[in-house]
């Protein structure tokens, strides 16, 4: 996969790009990248936004600006773009990333992500160069690039080989394995501590029962909002 981002914070990814999985990505032939955008603007002393027409509070992400970064980076009239790559703005309005969204975004072979600050971009950039908005949750935050950062993450442990384990990221928490429901609880050493014992079939070695044990439990925990844990257990 090559993604690329497009911040104001280019220094953001850094860090970023240094967590393992990331860098397991980065080694095994995946590219993450993140594009200053401000070093593309036709505008003098670096100006990437302006005043909201009609007036009102924050400044607006101009839409000349994304078009001259978009074209320097991929050479080509950024209305076409987005049927060349998923070009994808992170909104807070936009669709709320899940479990299947990420698989779906794990599947393409370049994503590009454009991060807004201020009080977002301007209108014309989303009709016009933007396949998809996507929201990390009904809040807004002060910029896109934490969202990013999350849509990366989830998208990028997809990726066969990124995670130590392939299987982690089969059987988890709202995925198809396991038809959307959270998933069950996990046990390490020691299988008792302060009384508190593992379930007793965890220690038996049979796997068909554990298994159906593991099923039962991501059940009981339930999936999506009218399941038993709301939809808000962490995995
Ligand atoms: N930009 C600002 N807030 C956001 C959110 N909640 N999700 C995605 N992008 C954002």
């Amino acid at each position: 996969m090559n993604a690329d981002v497009f911040t104001l914070f280019p220094q953001w990814f850094e860090w970023f790009r240094g967590q393992r999985h990331v860098e397991n990505a980065i080694a095994l032939g995946h590219e993450v990248e993140a594009v200053d955008f401000r070093e593309f603007t036709p505008l003098k002393w670096g100006q990437v936004d302006d005043t909201p027409f009609g007036g009102g509070a924050g400044m607006v992400l101009r839409v000349d600006v994304m078009e001259a970064a978009l074209r320097a980076r991929y050479d080509v009239d950024p209305v076409e773009l987005r049927s060349e790559r998923r070009v994808i703005a992170l909104t807070p309005a936009g669709r709320l990333l899940d479990d299947a969204l990420a698989s779906e975004l794990a599947a393409e072979p370049a994503l590009t992500l454009l991060c807004g600050r201020y009080e977002g971009f301007d209108e014309r950039i989303l009709e016009h160069f933007v396949s998809d908005e996507v929201s990390i949750g009904r809040y807004v935050l002060a910029g896109g690039e934490l969202a990013a950062m999350v849509v990366l993450d989830t998208v990028l442990r997809k990726l066969p080989g990124v995670l130590g384990d392939d299987l982690s990221a089969v059987e988890e928490s709202f995925s198809e394995a396991l038809e959307g429901a959270p998933e069950y609880p996990h046990y390490t050493r020691p299988a008792e501590y302060r009384g508190w014992r593992v379930p007793e079939v965890l220690l038996s070695g049979h796997h068909a029962e554990i298994s159906s044990w593991r099923r039962a439990r991501s059940r009981e925990r339930g999936g999506g909002p009218g399941g038993a844990s709301g939809g808000s257990l962490p995995s």
